[in-house]
């Protein structure tokens, strides 16, 4: 493998050619650029669960371990998102620990590793007991009060915002009712219902993913809701069906804490890797764009605790910047980047997010390589930005971040073309380093 080191970086991608001085092509290490989405996620039993954007495949962590990380037995991820790596790290035999900031999305990535890990005959079980459900669950609605309380936490929380049409707020209330009545019941039943849940809340909302949660245009709100009852009937139907046909955990994966900056606090320093795939700088309001989720899951119950959520999560997206934020920057290239986005930018946030985004990220870095053994490798999956006309080479940057640390740059890998919000050609590229 060849070593490249910061001086050889071709910062400008001259020419147009994302394939860059000591760049490998993806195809090279059997990675299809829509290896590097959620695409095949969608359709694969468990992953598809909690539709998530900003997750890879199943392929790309099997990829990357193979080429990068052949004789690992153990793999942290500090960004977990959906929970991908861990599962397939947990179904391929090989020892995981994960963070994710973010309690709704850990939530599910747990929900998903205690069905795996169970045997076949008690998932058998399980999902004949999802399909009874199912039957129930209109019936179960109708009886149900509406939770109170979860209404107050709405208003707390987002005033006078309507996120649902009044008909389809009243069932949410009365489905985390009963949701709190089958976990008395049934405690990992309950669970299912609630991750079904979790996943319908957006597309029955008055908000659509695009990029970030935005309300739905007049057009698109005329088109109508889709069937909330609907929703969850198809959730629950593909929870029961991939729970027989899903491949179980070899070995466990265990939740070592919220935030990966607290990785190395939480587990030893033996690690043999890490894959993974930290927020992009592009603006991704990781915990506005999952305020509903959290507010059912009972995670926030007012503006503040939205905030301290918010300031958990690595400086990505234009709102998690405030006063408090440290955004002086960490390197050479990030202090050049940051002065000039001080003179170009339309918002004088977008410098201190750029500035606090590496800050952050060198932090999560310097906790990973305390957890990593000698010669153990960062894998890490990452996309560029252009802000106001100025492009941020973040992948370029954080091998800065990453060499000022200590570690060695092994290989940047160009995975694909992706096209920024302001309709730019940007890449994505794998990094692998070396403690
Ligand atoms: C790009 S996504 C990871 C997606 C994941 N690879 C998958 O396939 O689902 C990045 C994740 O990092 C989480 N995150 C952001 N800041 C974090 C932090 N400081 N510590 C841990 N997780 C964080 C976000 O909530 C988000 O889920």
């Amino acid at each position: 493998m060849r070593a490249v080191t910061a001086g050889q970086l071709d910062y400008l991608n001259e020419g147009n050619d994302l394939l860059g001085a000591g760049i490998r092509n993806g195809s090279s290490i059997d990675i299809a650029p829509l290896d590097a989405t959620f695409r095949d996620s969608n359709r694969a039993p468990l992953h598809s669960w909690f539709p998530y954007l900003e997750g890879y495949s199943p392929r790309f962590v099997q990829s990357v371990m193979r080429e990068y990380l052949p004789n690992a037995r153990r793999i942290l991820e500090p960004f977990a998102g959906s929970g991908t790596t861990p599962i397939v790290l947990g179904q391929l035999g090989i020892e995981s620990a994960y963070s994710e900031a973010n309690p709704a999305m850990a939530f599910i990535v747990q929900t998903k590793l205690e069905i795996l890990s169970m045997n076949l005959t008690e998932r058998c079980h399980l999902s004949n007991r999802i399909n009874a459900l199912n039957k129930q669950i209109p019936d179960r609605i109708l009886q149900a009060r509406a939770d109170t309380i979860l209404c107050e936490d709405y208003v707390s929380t987002f005033g006078s915002s309507i996120y649902f049409d009044p008909d389809i707020f009243d069932i949410i209330l009365k489905l985390r009712t009963v949701i709190d009545e089958i976990l008395e019941e049934d405690y990992i039943l309950g669970k299912c219902l609630l991750l079904a849940v979790l996943a319908i809340l957006i597309p029955v909302s008055r908000l659509k993913r695009a990029g970030d949660l935005r309300f739905k245009t007049p057009k698109e709100l005329a088109v109508g809701s889709p069937c909330i009852m609907q929703m969850i009937n198809e959730r629950l139907l593909t929870q029961a069906s991939d729970i027989t046909l899903a491949v179980e955990l070899r070995v466990p994966s265990i939740f070592a804490c919220d935030t990966a900056a607290d990785l190395h606090k939480s587990v030893d320093g033996l690690w043999d890797g890490v894959i993974t795939s930290p927020p992009y700088l592009n603006g991704t309001n990781y915990i506005r764009n999952a305020r509903l989720e959290l507010w059912f899951h009972r995670k926030i119950r007012s503006k503040s605790d939205l905030r301290s959520l918010r300031d958990s999560v690595i400086t990505s997206g234009i709102n998690d910047v405030d006063a408090r934020t440290d955004w002086k920057p960490v390197t050479a290239g990030t202090k050049r980047i940051v002065a000039e986005l001080e003179q170009k930018a339309y918002d004088q946030r977008i410098p201190k997010m750029v500035g606090g985004y590496f800050r952050d990220m060198k932090i999560a870095m310097s906790a990973l390589t305390a957890c990593l053994r000698k010669k153990g490798r960062l894998c890490i999956d990452i996309g560029d930005s252009i802000y106001a006309g100025v492009h941020v080479p973040t992948d370029d940057l954080l091998i800065e971040v990453a060499e000022g640390i200590g570690l060695r740059t092994v290989e940047r890998v160009h995975l694909r073309k992706r096209i920024s919000k302001g309709g730019q050609v940007v890449r994505q590229q794998l990094l692998v380093f070396e403690k």
